[in-house]
């Protein structure tokens, strides 16, 4: 199999699954890593190295809450001399003033700041923390001041999806230059709470039209990235532009995967990047060789002509949804599970449906 895979071009670096925050909406997995199983600082440093070597080009830190690192200043520096362009994605919680200045001088180029809605009593509440919206606006302010550049990444579901254009007039307000304006993506701890947060579709069509219209008002000044429930779409979305093709997900304790979600389909096993070089495991390993290119496709999928499009949608979805890894997507109009799919839909959004939100604590 070596040499026949593409490069990745991007790593997410899973830094701790700790966090202050308890959102719904929580893509990681239902078990976490506990901190006294988290990679040391070297492991990191090395793993970055390896990753450069690699081809990886972009670096993104996240969590969990990567603040709550306490060497997150060392691994920036760490992965900025390995060459790589470094991107936080944080809720900002746990970046004081000084701490910011520091990733600034050790030259962190990007910064993703989450936020969990518009105001503070629905951001708190969605985040389960209080006061957290008043400590992450005086974090954007500081963002602002420093002169990073900034995306909001704001999560959309049932709750807060009428919030859309305060949500995009906060992003300029905040005086970021991008917006990532994402449904919820039901993977991880979000499938419990599935029938609370899935939007309506009245509420995603009214939210595209907002969305057309903010485009035009907004050109020049907020990039705006919009990413629709892939639910209510009629092809599924290209998860991770293809298995094994462009990026990969280590986890805190080191685990090297294919997607997020990938530890959720059983019989992939996995290797650890404490125990074999990064490159090892990209080329050779058989859950990265496990869903690479068309021959793993059901006979719908190879036979389509959009088979190089979406590459049969989600591995993690076909395996949440129908239980079945090897499976087109459910979201696929053509998939013999779309109709397990629409039902689903149909029964969750009901206007009686209104379950208690489950919190992630941790
Ligand atoms: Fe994509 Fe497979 Fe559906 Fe074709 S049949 S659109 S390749 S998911
Ligand atoms: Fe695993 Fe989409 S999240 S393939």
């Amino acid at each position: 199999m070596r040499g026949m895979a593409d490069l990745p071009l991007a790593m997410l670096a899973e830094l701790t699954h700790r966090c202050p925050l308890a959102c719904p909406y929580c893509s990681n997995p239902l078990e976490l890593s506990a901190k006294e199983a988290e990679l040391s600082t070297e492991d990191w440093v090395r793993i970055f190295g390896q990753a450069a070597d690699l081809g990886v080009l972009q670096l993104h830190l996240s969590g969990g809450e990567p603040a709550s690192r306490r060497d997150l200043l060392d691994l920036v520096i760490a992965a900025r001399e390995a060459g790589l362009y470094t991107n936080l994605i944080t809720s900002g919680i746990g970046l004081t003033p000084k701490r910011l200045e520091a990733l600034d001088e050790a030259g962190l180029d990007h910064i993703q700041l989450s936020v969990q809605g518009v105001t503070a009593r629905m951001a708190d509440h969605i985040g389960g923390y209080k006061g957290g919206f008043d400590r992450k606006m005086h974090v954007a302010d500081h963002i602002a001041r420093i002169g990073f550049p900034l995306t909001l990444n704001a999560v959309m579901h049932r709750q807060n999806l009428e919030d859309l254009p305060a949500t995009l007039e906060m992003a300029v307000r905040l005086g970021a230059r991008r917006i990532e304006v994402a449904c919820v993506q039901f993977q991880g701890w979000a499938l419990r709470n599935r029938s609370a947060l899935q939007p309506t579709r009245d509420q995603v069509d009214q939210a595209k039209e907002v969305i057309r219209d903010a485009i035009s008002t907004y050109r020049g000044q907020l990039v705006i990235d919009f990413v629709p429930p892939d639910y209510y779409s009629d092809f599924p979305k290209a998860c991770m532009g293809g298995w094994g093709s462009t990026g990969l997900n280590v986890t805190p304790d080191g685990t090297v995967l294919p997607c997020h979600a990938a530890e959720t389909i059983p019989g992939l096993v996995f290797e650890n990047a404490k125990d074999k070089p990064l490159a090892e495991v990209w080329h050779d390993s058989p859950s990265f060789n496990a869903f690479r290119g068309t021959d793993w496709m059901p006979e719908l999928c190879r036979t389509c002509d959009r088979r190089d499009v979406d590459f049969g949608g989600c591995r993690c979805q076909a395996m949440a949804i129908l239980g079945d890894a090897t499976a087109t997507d459910p979201v696929c109009r053509k998939s013999p599970g779309r109709p397990l799919l629409d039902g689903l839909l149909a029964e969750e959004t009901l206007p009686e449906v209104a379950p208690d939100l489950v919190y992630r604590r941790i």
